[in-house]
């Protein structure tokens, strides 16, 4: 039997030397990061401490905490991956959010999330266009508790504009006390 062995981060790399070309990086809520050129993320097959990099962000794929049974199949039936070669554009959205928001009981919090703010049945009506990863990062000690990953075609970036403003809009976002917004494209050097 394979041992699975602890879990790898992934990491996320401010750098000049990544394939995704920082177009924009927004403080929306809270302090800004520091300005870096380009971003590369590595599932921790290469050590990103041997480059220089102007920013470091850590975070591990986890379980579900939040989605139902309804919810989890309806997004596999529909939601596609990273990495496709027509999804040339990427957002990179960092959050923290408050001691208010992890006091809560779970139910709470899922109800928060789903109940008042169709997080998800709002994210659903953007499926398959945007392909999505959420990394947490709270567990690690880092500054922020997700880092969250979008990629889609450069037509459906205006898509990708409106779901940001709708979910900036909800009570969730009441609990968010830092939000950074990074968006990129696609371009090796
Ligand atoms: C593309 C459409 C989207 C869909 C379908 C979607 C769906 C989901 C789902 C199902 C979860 C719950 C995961 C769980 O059960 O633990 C979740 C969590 C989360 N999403 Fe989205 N989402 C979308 C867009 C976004 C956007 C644009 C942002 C940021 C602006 C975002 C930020 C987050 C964060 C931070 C969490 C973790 C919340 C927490 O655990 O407190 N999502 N999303």
């Amino acid at each position: 039997m394979l041992h699975s062995g602890p879990v790898q981060p992934f990491y996320f790399l401010g750098n000049s030397t990544g394939p995704w070309l920082i177009k924009t990086s927004t403080a929306i809520i809270g302090a800004p990061i520091p300005e870096a050129e380009r971003v590369t993320v590595s599932g921790g097959i290469h050590s990103p401490l041997q480059e220089e990099n102007q920013w470091i962000f850590k975070g591990v794929v986890s379980n579900h905490r939040y989605t139902n049974r309804d919810e989890k199949e309806s997004l596999v039936a529909v939601q596609e991956g990273l990495n496709r070669p027509q999804a040339t554009c990427a957002a990179m959205i960092l959050i923290k959010k408050s001691e208010a928001w992890w006091e809560l009981p779970q139910d709470e919090r899922r109800a928060i999330l789903e109940q008042q703010s169709e997080h998800i049945k709002t994210g659903m009506k953007y499926l398959p266009a945007i392909a999505r990863k959420l990394y947490h990062s709270r567990d690690l000690g880092e500054s922020i508790d997700f880092i969250t990953w979008f990629e889609f075609a450069p037509e459906h970036e205006k898509d990708f504009n409106a779901l940001v403003a709708e979910l900036r809009k909800t009570r969730e976002w009441e609990f968010v006390e830092r939000e950074i917004d990074i968006r990129m494209v696609k371009e090796t050097v």
